[in-house]
């Protein structure tokens, strides 16, 4: 991958430096061995590859298979402020009852990127943005790694972040079909109206709703998919949990080889 250019204060270079060093980074070499006693090859043409996408034409998420609630509340909305008065208003969804407050999305809506988690947890709930809490800090070192971040108002470094559920599961626990299925008219609406060039998806909730597999996500990480909305194939990219990450700190190389898949693929486009 080819430097970038940014402008990371002191500190937050430090922030990173430590973000690799936790992801097993303890030696500035690449991935595959280099024999360095061979005689240096002709440099290699510059102009960065896209990685390949595996699956190009993914399901068309049909919604007809939606609930006609969601899907007429959702299709009435024309900017992601509409999407988010008409989560406000939509009482269909069970979890509505027992959550705090509605946790939409968070980050710049013109952003290249769009990342899709599950559902709020605990912190999400209190304060109504996904990803604000320690699987969020570590969502934005790791984001920071690459050159992306929440706050950038570029679009080029822009990420937007939203969850396939919209309101906390009571107990954190994992959302029933039902109620993603409630749910995803108001995901692929917002797709729709972010027009991403390229979607993230954290753990395996979203990438089954977005692509309609059903493999583990250690199956899935690091391979570009696609999901089909309206019609056009958006590059997804599934990866692994910061949440996970945080239990399983070891795999944080397997999420750190995804991050380049991204930036690769930006790069390319
Ligand atoms: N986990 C998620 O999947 N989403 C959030 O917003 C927070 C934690």
């Amino acid at each position: 991958m080819e430097a970038k250019q940014n402008d990371m204060t002191p500190h937050e270079a430090a922030r990173a430096l430590r973000w690799l060093a936790e992801m097993g980074a303890d030696d500035i070499i690449a991935e595959n061995p280099v024999n360095r006693l061979q005689p240096a090859p002709p440099p290699a043409p510059r102009a960065a590859s896209a990685p390949a996408i595996a699956q190009v034409v993914a399901p068309a998420l049909s919604r007809a298979l939606l609930p006609a609630a969601g899907v007429s509340s959702a299709a009435g909305c024309s900017s992601l402020a509409e999407i988010e008065a008409a989560l406000s208003a939509f009482d269909a969804c069970p979890l509505k009852k027992t959550a705090t407050r509605l946790c939409f999305a968070d980050g710049n809506p013109q952003a290249r990127v769009m990342l899709v988690g599950e559902a709020p947890g605990r912190d999400e709930d209190i304060q109504g943005k996904p990803f604000v809490g320690k699987s969020g800090q570590l969502l934005d070192r790791m984001l920071q790694a690459v050159g992306l971040s929440r706050q950038s108002g570029e679009r080029d470094n822009a990420v937007f972040i939203t969850n396939v559920i919209f309101w906390r599961p009571p107990g954190n626990r994992t959302p029933t079909e039902a109620e993603t299925t409630m749910c995803l008219p108001f995901l692929i609406r917002t797709i729709e109206i972010q027009k991403p060039d390229v979607i993230v998806c954290l753990g395996a909730t979203p990438a089954h709703r977005l692509t309609g597999k059903s493999e583990g996500i250690l199956k899935l990480r690091g391979k570009w998919l696609a999901a089909n909305i309206s019609g056009r194939n958006i590059p997804l990219l599934p990866t692994l949990h910061p949440a996970y990450l945080l239990r399983q700190p070891n795999q944080k190389r397997l999420a750190w080889r995804d991050l380049l898949s991204l930036r690769q693929m930006l790069d390319a486009h």
